[in-house]
């Protein structure tokens, strides 16, 4: 049983990726296998809008997106989390959001029983993320609503989530709600 996250800030010790660690240390002391990529150590082109990925066995881009979308489309559950910049994702989970295009053309969805969303703001636009993030999910998953899991609110400075305590409950109550709904089979 495998929980991926896919994580869009480029912040090694920043809110968001503090919050990640924090769902999946609880998911993984219920006996879960987790794993996290954090985007921006990895090469992840914007997509190139030919719009001819059908006919293509691959995508044009040959970066570290494919292998990368083989484990996402793979996961028995995945967390994306992301800060909010400029009103909504930040710019690696919207290039790793296009490119889904490609599997999106070859008819693949992910296998994923269970998806958890975790996003962090300064002030504002949360509202605007998580909808960006749900139209994501709704199209690439075969999730219901009750196995859509949110944590979201308020940090901005470094370490600044770790102050923020029902944000980190949130998190940590993400991370146990993913591995009983892994659990519960489905
Ligand atoms: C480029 C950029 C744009 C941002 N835009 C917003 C925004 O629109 N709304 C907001 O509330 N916070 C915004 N923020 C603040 C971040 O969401 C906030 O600092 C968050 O905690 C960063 O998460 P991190 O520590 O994981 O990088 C922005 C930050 C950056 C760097």
């Amino acid at each position: 049983m495998k929980l991926l996250a896919i994580v869009g800030s480029p912040r090694l010790k920043g809110n968001t990726i503090y919050l990640v660690d924090q769902a999946l240390g609880e998911a993984a002391k219920l006996g879960v296998q987790t794993e996290k990529l954090i985007l921006s150590q990895y090469e992840i082109n914007p997509c190139l809008g030919h719009d001819d990925c059908a006919t293509f066995g691959s995508c044009q881009q040959g970066d570290d997106a494919g292998w990368i979308l083989d484990r996402f489309y793979e996961a028995d559950g995945v967390i994306l989390a992301t800060p909010v910049y400029w009103y909504n994702v930040s710019a690696q989970m919207k290039v790793f959001i296009d490119r889904n295009y490609f599997p999106y053309k070859h008819d693949r969805k992910c296998r994923a029983r269970a998806v958890g969303v975790i996003v962090v703001a300064n002030e504002e636009a949360i509202e605007d993320t998580l909808h960006t993030l749900k139209q994501f999910i709704g199209d690439r998953f075969d999730v219901g609503a009750d196995r859509i899991f949110i944590a979201s609110g308020y940090a901005d400075k470094l370490g600044e989530a770790k102050t923020n305590l029902s944000l980190v409950e949130e998190a940590r109550k993400l991370g146990r709600q993913m591995a009983a709904s892994l659990k519960g089979g489905g």
